[in-house]
């Protein structure tokens, strides 16, 4: 049967994916699927590309992490999408602590997106350039790039990122939360006509969409959050896809999750400027839900037996 990939492919977007994370790279069935280009013709590490991992000491590069998923999907011939250069969690404790001016939080900031941007040359088909800079009501997140550089570390690390990174590379802003419309995503909208209209490159906006069974955003609500930076002429992108459920589970909450992530999958295949969608990991047992949120869980494509669950075929349905 044709896999998810070949099916996005089908359906006119330019990729479904998964991320890949690298504790489970041992497990031969977990790799047989998460390798395939026929199933997820697009990865994105889950944690292999951060801060913490590439650059573990002051001008220290180490991408293994990153390699042992980049290089495998390069075999299989897989798109991937880059994560990330520039966020507030899973940093190294040198910069978390560091006695920071301005001047050298910046100079620190191009010295990483320089090294990665140049390690990783041609292999992205994008960068999550800034992920989570805003706060739900709109704000900006109070972390040690606002508090140090100010707002303006964001557009610094766009433009570093177009200065660095391989020509045609798609430069986004990734968040949670903007899958609506509501006070964060139209943040996030005025920043970019900012943006556009002082000529700070950016490409393309990602919708995390974490969701949960039972209180996630309608296919309406996608759309119209897409069409937020869609209408500006951004390309837009689902990028961590996944639908948790409240543990205990049951078939009617396996069912409904199964027509969220159906319902998600159609906001994007409907939305002319929507190029994909990445599942954030496609296997159960190493998904990030239960560790974050206590008491949820199972919000993957695949059960923790490598048994696909209805969400798998509903999507499959809607490619
Ligand atoms: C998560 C990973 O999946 C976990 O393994 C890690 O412990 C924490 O980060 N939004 C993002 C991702 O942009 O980078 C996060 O990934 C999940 C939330």
């Amino acid at each position: 049967a044709p896999g998810l990939g070949d099916l996005a492919k089908r359906a006119g977007l330019k990729y479904f994916g998964t991320a890949i994370d690298n504790v489970v790279l041992d497990n031969d069935d977990y790799t047989d699927i998460a390798f395939n280009e026929s199933e997820f013709n697009q990865v994105t590490p889950s944690n292999g590309q951060k801060w913490v991992h590439i650059e573990p000491k002051k001008g220290v590069f180490n991408y293994t992490l990153g390699d042992e998923i980049v290089d495998p999907s390069k075999d299989e011939g897989q798109m991937r999408r880059c994560h990330n250069f520039v966020w507030h969690n899973q940093l190294p404790d040198w910069l978390t602590t560091g006695n920071w001016t301005k001047t050298t939080l910046l100079q620190v900031l191009e010295n990483h997106i320089k090294h990665e941007a140049d390690y990783y040359w041609g292999d992205c088909y994008a960068w999550d350039v800034v992920n989570e800079a805003f706060e739900d009501n709109g704000t900006y997140r109070s972390d040690i790039w606002l508090n140090t550089i100010g707002p303006s570390y964001i557009e610094h690390a766009f433009r570093f990122a177009r200065k660095h990174t391989s020509p045609g590379t798609k430069l986004y802003y990734n968040d949670y939360g903007i899958e609506r419309v509501n006070a964060k995503s139209v943040a996030v909208q005025a920043m970019i006509k900012d943006f556009q209209a002082r000529g700070v490159p950016i490409d393309g906006v990602g919708l995390q969409s974490h969701f949960t069974a039972g209180r996630a955003p309608l296919y309406s609500d996608i759309r119209a959050a897409q069409q937020l930076y869609t209408s500006i002429g951004l390309e837009t992108a689902l990028t961590e896809l996944d639908v948790r459920i409240d543990l205990p589970d049951n078939a009617n909450k396996t069912a409904a999750q199964a027509r969220v992530y159906a319902d998600s999958v159609r906001a994007c295949v409907d939305e002319e400027g929507c190029v994909g969608v990445t599942v954030w990991d496609f296997w159960d047992p190493v998904s990030w839900v239960p560790e974050s949120f206590p008491g949820q869980g199972n919000a993957c494509l695949w059960d923790e037996n490598f048994v696909r669950k209805p969400a798998y075929y509903a999507v499959a349905d809607v490619l």
